[in-house]
């Protein structure tokens, strides 16, 4: 099969890449290299830097290819309440622009990938039939896009699934990136020697995804017949921890002595966030097997193997004013 992959060179687009390379499919992709690295991609992808919004490239790009994974995002929530226009430029006219070029190629099926921000404010554990609440311009974009390619869909008839990720870890996930990734940025902190910062009173409680885990079921529902039109929450629904306990298990896992910064919160962060992976279960038979020891431990591995690097302020804050984080207004990272 033909596969096209946005943000290939992005963490999630590229472990989705060597999943499908190793399963023989032709594997095409285009990163506008906003985020991500240039040597996340893998080898044997065929790669065209390029801009998912550029319509006319993607209509051109798409022709032939039979299943399209849009993973390409500018992925900031919390940045988003500061930086909105950049942000959902590269999710809403990103995401209709390949469904756009995705319906005219007649691409079989088109796999979005959302985010859990669609929920806001609902209660935990978040369950797919649950009306979204999202709470910033990243989730609203996410949930946006969703209904985009649902009404798109249904009008001109490509098969499609929303997947709805946690918080995914793992290697190759941008860890100079002072906007996002949380553990990511703890363990770059760490290796410096550096304390991490914590927003709020690190009680807020998220959970964690190894990327393999994701990328096990983002495989099957490029296949399964079952999950076509559907919204499917991916990733493990086990380990819910706060913030605090985060950081003390990656600090335990670094041997560093912990002692956080803390900062006044983020606007609009939702204080409990995970999803119940029950549906992934029983429509794909999802099994975690990555513990979140484990994934951070990988992850460690890979932040270390590379080195620590000093963050990198690479996108524009549109609002500046004092809800603005200091780490970003005042580059404390
Ligand atoms: N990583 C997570 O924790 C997480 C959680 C929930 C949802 N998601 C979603 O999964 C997807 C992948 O996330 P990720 O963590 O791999 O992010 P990432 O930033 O590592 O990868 C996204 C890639 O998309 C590229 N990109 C952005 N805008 C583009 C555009 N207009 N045209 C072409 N390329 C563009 C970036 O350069 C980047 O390489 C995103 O849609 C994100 O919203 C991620």
């Amino acid at each position: 099969m033909k596969i096209f992959i946005s943000g290939v060179a992005g963490f999630l687009g590229s472990h989705l890449a060597d999943r499908f390379i190793e399963r023989n499919h032709h594997v095409v992709g285009c990163d506008n290299l906003i985020g991500g690295y240039m040597d996340n991609v893998p080898n044997d992808v065929e790669f065209i830097q390029s801009d998912c919004t550029d319509f006319y490239k993607m209509k051109e790009l798409l022709k032939g290819v039979d299943i399209v994974y849009h993973t390409a995002a500018t992925a900031y929530e919390g940045l988003s309440v500061f930086s909105p226009h950049i942000v959902t430029r590269n999710i809403v006219d990103s995401a209709v622009s390949m469904i756009s070029a995705s319906i005219s190629n007649k691409v079989e099926r088109f796999v979005l990938c959302s985010s859990m921000a669609r929920y806001g404010t609902n209660e935990v554990p978040f369950t797919e039939d649950m009306t979204p609440k999202p709470q910033d311009p990243y989730g609203i974009g996410k949930y946006t896009s969703e209904l985009m390619l649902k009404n798109l869909c249904e009008v001109h008839g490509m098969d499609y699934v929303v997947a709805v990720p946690h918080n995914i870890i793992g290697p190759r996930q941008k860890y100079d990136d002072p906007y996002r990734n949380v553990a990511s940025i703890m363990i770059n902190m760490m290796l410096q020697g550096r304390q991490p910062v914590i927003y709020g009173d690190g009680k807020q409680k998220r959970c964690f995804s190894f990327i393999q885990d994701d990328v096990d079921i983002l495989e099957k529902i490029c296949f399964e017949n079952n999950v076509v039109g559907e919204v499917i929450n991916i990733g493990p629904d086990e380990e819910f921890v706060t913030i605090n306990e985060l950081a003390e298990i990656i600090a335990d896992l670094l041997s560093f002595d912990l002692n956080p910064t803390y900062m006044p919160g983020r606007p609009q962060e939702v204080f409990l966030a995970n999803c119940s992976a029950n549906k992934a279960r029983k429509l794909l038979d999802y099994k975690t097997k990555y513990s979140l020891r484990e994934g951070l431990g990988e992850m460690i591995k890979y932040i270390k193997d590379r080195g620590p690097k000093e963050f990198k302020y690479h996108l524009d804050l549109e609002i500046v004013n004092d809800k603005t984080p200091k780490t970003w207004s005042e580059k404390l990272f």
